[in-house]
């Protein structure tokens, strides 16, 4: 695996994958890497991309209160277990070489981005995307790889691209959707449940439960009461919806619908979601 720490570095790790002929493949990260990256990674790889994984972690989708102090950053770690799953390349760029004092494009969310997460987190996805334009523009892949718990990123990514390609703004860049891993206990994995303190685990693991139970459940009212009773008393609800899985808009129906939610177990703010129908 080539480690890239610069746009000079990455350009000259890329010139090997244009020499073999080979499309490229992106997975970007903020570190602190879990099986859940992995899969991303396998899924690229089952496709014989040239694969490249980014590890950033962006400030500026973190806003006041957020965690990026705490964020978990586990650089020789991940690029460890980089190396050892086959990664072609691993960019992990300052916080310089992300954002030079002038050219970086700014990505606005729009309406979509003010909902749910946006809601929570104003500028969240504003600073998400804002980032990850970026590193398309850096990496210029053929494919990028996304976790389906962060359902709203996804969407807002693929609609970006879209727009862009449209606009001739870009080349196209397939977007893909990979499943969301979960622990056996049903818990959505994320860099953040390195967070957890050991004792409030039972609780954050009642989110998936409470999704399971609501999945089951063939009308809304019923959905959203099965899966809140299922809710262990420590966690504080920010919000759980069941929503139309393209625009976020909130549904009353819970055929074809993707139940979000989100909350904070101590400290942490988890989120997961489930597409009614099956596990997404
Ligand atoms: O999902 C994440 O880890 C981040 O939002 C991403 C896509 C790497 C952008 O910083």
């Amino acid at each position: 695996m080539q480690l890239a720490h610069t746009i000079a570095e990455l350009n000259q790790a890329l010139a090997s994958a244009d020499a073999d002929g080979k499309r490229v493949g992106f997975v970007p990260t903020m570190g602190a890497l879990h099986a859940g990256h992995l899969s991303l990674v396998k899924k690229a790889q089952e496709l014989d991309l040239f694969v490249v994984v980014s590890v950033f972690v962006n400030p500026r989708q973190f806003g006041h209160g957020d965690d990026l102090t705490n964020y978990p950053r586990t650089l020789g770690v991940d690029a460890r277990v980089l190396t050892d799953a086959g990664v072609d390349i691993l960019f992990a760029p300052s916080g310089s070489e992300v954002y030079p004092s002038s050219g970086v494009e700014e990505i606005s969310a729009g309406e979509l981005g003010n909902r749910f997460e946006g809601a929570s987190r104003p500028g969240h996805f504003d600073g998400m995307l804002t980032v990850v334009n970026r590193l398309f523009n850096l990496v210029q892949p053929d494919v990028a790889f996304f976790g389906s718990k962060d359902a709203q990123q996804l969407v807002l990514v693929s609609q970006m691209v879209k727009r862009q390609v449209a606009n001739g703004d870009r080349e196209p860049i397939k977007i893909v959707a990979c499943d969301t891993v979960r622990d056996e206990s049903g818990l959505a994995l994320s860099s953040r449940n390195q967070r957890i303190a050991r004792d409030l685990l039972p609780a954050a693991q009642t989110i998936s439960t409470a999704l399971f139970a609501g999945s089951k459940k063939p009308s809304k009212q019923a959905c959203i009461e099965a899966a809140k009773a299922e809710l262990d008393p420590k966690i504080r609800l920010d919000y759980i919806e069941l929503v139309n899985p393209d625009t976020f808009e909130v549904v009353e129906s819970c055929e074809g619908s993707r139940m979000v939610i989100a909350a904070r177990v101590g400290e942490v703010r988890l989120i997961d979601n489930l597409l009614l129908g099956g596990f997404a």
